[in-house]
């Protein structure tokens, strides 16, 4: 037995079980379509909700960006200096999501990483959704908190467990804003009372709100206009912003304490300048229109509608993210390989992404689709879905 035994067996297992993913490789920039082995195939599972991720004006500003910075930050900001652009993005995002304050940090995982270990320690208790992302899930155990799990979107159940744990003095109650998986939205309104009525703090990962829900994408804060209630948003720039990076904004004196002693911040190099600079090109966009993410949302409601009238089960989803549920991973996984024999990009998402037993495609619409395109996809799906008998 050699001594990588261990993970052969994990990874024979996987392929057993049918939960080997094999990624793609994308040989263009990520728009509507895509090219991969050589072929254009319509893009329906990137995150790119608003088309920026090969916009000119994003692709401008970061070659602009490259002539005047350089391609690297050097080193940690507070070590080396930090870039002019860098504060700059902090200022327009905390003007952007309505905060007294913001931190660029590299990317949304780190957020959680860099705020959630640093708010709370061992006398402390932090309140999770059970299906928080995984980069919650690992901020949370980054602390020797105590964590508790609440039932999903459950603000009774959350009540109960504040109730339980009254006597812990820092509270702290984390919630993903739009889950990634579902495409729900966390009942915040809910969730920001029970938090005033036992003296705990609020958290939300804005990762999927961003660029889609509140004006013109301010996120889910201000979708549920919360401003001034909700203690930290943190997000990223990896989605609707097209790019790369992350932000956690809030009161100045949070961000000033994450300056000082948030270890993604102070271990780990800045966004690069390209990247920083497509980002405030992002939010110059949206803080000039909304016209990308009503797009964005009338392709979805556009696409979901469709789908369901057909017979397929796209689940409870309340955003553009559109999961057509299938059930069995194997299911997902030869629905996925015949739509990209259609045409169709469409990756299957099964355990442990999701529970056993729920695997789907998740569809993720753009607002650089056109209506040729929802078309080309709605035909690929129901040739598919009756092929694999998929339809209800
Ligand atoms: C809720 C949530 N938080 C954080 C992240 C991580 O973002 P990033 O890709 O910028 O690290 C994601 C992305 O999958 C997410 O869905």
């Amino acid at each position: 037995m050699g001594k990588y035994a261990f993970i052969d067996n994990a990874l024979k297992e996987l392929r057993d079980l049918g939960l080997y993913n094999t990624i793609r490789t994308i040989e263009s920039s990520v728009g509507a379509w895509v090219t991969i082995d050589g072929r254009r195939v319509l893009n329906m599972c990137s995150n790119n909700y608003l088309g920026f991720a090969d916009d000119d004006r994003l692709r401008k500003a970061a070659k602009d960006a490259i002539d005047q910075f350089g391609v690297g930050p050097g080193a940690v900001r507070s070590i080396a200096g930090t870039m002019s652009l860098h504060i700059e993005l902090e200022r327009r995002m905390a003007q952007f999501k309505g905060t007294e304050s913001a931190l660029s940090v590299q990317s949304g995982l780190n957020t959680n990483l860099a705020a959630i270990p640093l708010l709370m320690g061992k006398e402390d208790v932090i309140f999770t959704d059970e299906l928080n992302h995984a980069s919650i899930i690992d901020g949370c155990r980054l602390t020797k908190a105590k964590r508790v799990i609440f039932p999903h979107c459950d603000v009774d159940g959350l009540r109960a467990l504040l109730e339980e744990n009254a006597e812990i003095e820092k509270k702290l109650i984390i919630t993903d804003g739009v889950f990634s998986m579902d495409g729900d939205i966390a009942p915040l309104p809910g969730i920001v009372e029970a938090a005033e009525a036992f003296g705990a703090m609020v958290m939300v990962d804005d990762a999927h709100g961003e660029g889609v829900l509140g004006r013109s994408g301010r996120g889910i804060v201000d979708h549920f206009d919360l401003h001034g209630r909700v203690d930290l948003e943190c997000g990223t720039m990896s989605k609707a912003f097209g790019v790369m990076g992350g932000y956690i904004a809030g009161d100045e004196t949070i961000v000033q304490y994450l300056r000082q002693r948030a270890r993604p911040f102070l271990f780990s190099s800045a966004a690069t300048p390209p990247d920083v600079a497509a980002c405030i090109a992002a939010i110059d966009i949206l803080e000039e229109s909304d016209e990308p993410v009503r797009k964005l949302w009338d392709n979805a409601r556009w696409l979901k509608d469709a789908l369901a009238e057909h017979g397929f089960d796209t689940g409870n989803s309340e955003t553009p993210i559109t999961p057509v549920m299938l059930g069995e991973a194997s299911t997902a996984w030869d629905f996925s390989k015949r739509l990209f024999e259609e045409g169709v990009f469409a990756s299957a998402i099964a355990f442990p992404t999701v529970p056993r037993g729920k695997a789907r495609i998740r569809v993720m619409l753009s607002a650089a689709h056109s209506e040729d395109d929802l078309r080309f996809a709605l035909d690929a799906f129901v040739k598919v879905g009756r092929e694999l008998g998929a339809l209800r």
